[in-house]
C-alpha cells in the first residue's frame, strides 16, 4: 500500500476515535463490571506510564478534592516505600505489555499489596491469570490515548469502590454531557470556522506552546503536553500556578514571539488563581507574547479536566493535520520500546510460563 494512503487511513482512524469520544465514554460507562473482589483501601496506587497513565493522573486530580494525599500516580519501574498492605495498586497499560507497568504489578504481588490491573491484554493479562490478580479486559482503539475512555470508567470505578466514594459515581454521567457538549464544537463535524480546537491549532503552528495551569487541572496540562509531543510531534512544557509565579516568570523579557502561552482556565477559580493568571497574562502581554485561554466547562473538577483535556487533543490532531503529518503512528517510541525490550528482555524474563 503507498505510504501517503496508509497514512491517511491511520490519521482518519485516530480522528475518528476521537469523534467518537462521547460514544465510546458511553459505552464504557454502561458495561457491568464484577467490583466486588475491589478492597477497602486507605491509599490508592496507580501505575502506568504516558496514555494509560493519564487515566489516572485524572482520577487522582478530581478525587483529591476531598481526599488529599491519598492517591499516587507512579510512572516508574518501582512501587514507592511507603506503600503498606493497606493500599490497593491499579496498574493500567493499554496493551498489557509495557515493561514499567509490568514491573509494579510484580512488585506489588512481591510485597504483598493488594493490586489489580486493567489491560486489553498482553502480559499484564497473563500474570493476572497465573497469579489470581482481579483482572479488568478493555478495548483497545487505534492507540492508547485514544483508547481513554475505556482506561478511564474501569479505573475510576475502582478508584470509587476502594475509597468507598460511590456517590460520585453520578459525576461521570455529568463528565459525558460535558464531553458531548465539546465534541459537538471541536469534533471534524464542528464548523472549522468557529472550532476552538482548530482555531488554537491555527495559533500554535508556528509558535512553540507552553501550558500553565493550576494544580486541580494539572491532568488536563500534562495531557495536552504528550499529545503535542506524540500526535503533533512538538516539543511542549507544562508550568503550574502558583510556583510558575517564583522562577518561569522570569523568563517573559523583552519577549519574541515564538512561545504561544495557553492558560487552562476555569469559571469559579479560587481567588488566589484569578489574580495570578491576571498578572501572569499582563507580564506576557507587556513583553510581546499572546496568550491564548482554554476554558474548561461543567460544574465538577472531573468535567473541567475532561472537557480540557477533549478539547486540547483535539487541537493536537487539527495541528498535526496543518502540519501534513500523520498523527497516529509514534515511531520514536516504538524503537525505543523495541530496544529496551531487545536488551533488558524483562518481558521475556519475567513473563509467566
Ligand atoms: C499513547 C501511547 C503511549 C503509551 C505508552 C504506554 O498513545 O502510545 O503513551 O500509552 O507507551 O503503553 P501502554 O499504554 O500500552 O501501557
Amino acid at each position: 500500500m503507498p505510504r501517503k494512503l496508509r497514512d491517511d487511513i491511520g490519521s482518519s482512524k485516530l480522528f475518528q476515535d476521537y469523534d467518537r469520544w462521547p460514544k465510546h465514554f458511553q459505552e464504557a460507562l454502561e458495561e457491568e463490571f464484577q467490583l466486588n473482589f475491589i478492597p477497602r483501601a486507605e491509599r490508592l496506587v496507580f501505575a502506568g506510564m504516558g496514555g494509560s497513565a493519564v487515566a489516572g493522573d485524572i482520577i487522582a486530580d478530581w478525587l483529591s478534592e476531598d481526599q488529599p494525599a491519598r492517591i499516587e500516580v507512579v510512572k516508574d519501574y518501582h512501587l514507592p516505600l511507603h506503600m503498606t498492605r493497606k493500599s490497593l495498586v491499579i496498574t493500567i497499560s493499554c496493551s498489557g505489555n509495557t515493561e514499567e507497568t509490568v514491573s509494579v504489578l510484580l512488585e506489588a504481588l512481591k510485597r504483598q499489596i493488594p493490586c489489580v490491573a486493567v489491560s486489553s491484554g498482553g502480559l499484564l493479562e497473563q500474570v493476572s491469570q497465573k497469579r489470581r490478580v482481579p483482572f479488568i479486559k478493555v478495548k483497545a482503539l487505534s492507540s492508547p490515548r485514544s483508547s481513554l475512555p475505556f482506561m478511564l470508567i474501569p479505573a475510576a470505578r475502582i478508584a470509587l469502590e476502594s475509597l468507598g466514594k460511590n456517590a460520585k459515581e453520578r459525576e461521570l454521567v455529568e463528565c459525558l454531557d460535558i464531553m458531548r457538549d465539546v465534541g459537538n464544537q471541536t469534533s471534524t463535524r464542528a464548523s472549522t470556522r468557529l472550532n476552538p480546537a482548530a482555531m488554537l491549532a491555527k495559533m500554535t503552528k508556528n509558535c512553540q506552546p507552553i501550558i500553565y495551569t493550576p494544580l486541580t487541572l494539572k491532568a488536563a496540562a500534562i495531557r495536552f503536553k504528550n499529545s503535542l509531543n506524540e500526535n503533533a510531534k512538538v516539543h511542549s512544557s507544562v508550568e503550574m500556578l502558583p510556583e510558575l509565579c517564583h522562577n518561569e516568570l522570569e523568563a517573559w523579557i523583552n519577549n519574541n514571539r515564538t512561545w504561544l502561552p495557553i492558560l487552562l482556565r476555569s469559571k469559579k477559580e479560587p481567588p488566589e488563581v484569578n489574580q495570578r493568571f491576571k498578572a501572569v497574562q499582563s507580564i506576557m502581554r507587556n513583553n510581546g507574547a499572546k496568550p491564548f485561554e482554554a476554558w474548561a466547562k461543567g460544574s465538577t473538577r472531573l468535567s473541567k479536566i475532561m472537557s480540557l483535556l477533549y478539547l486540547l487533543d483535539f487541537s493536537t490532531l487539527y495541528l498535526a493535520k496543518l502540519k501534513g503529518l500523520n498523527p497516529l503512528p509514534t515511531p520514536n517510541i516504538d524503537a525505543l520500546k523495541k530496544q529496551l525490550g531487545s536488551n533488558l528482555r524483562y518481558l521475556e524474563r519475567y513473563a509467566p510460563r
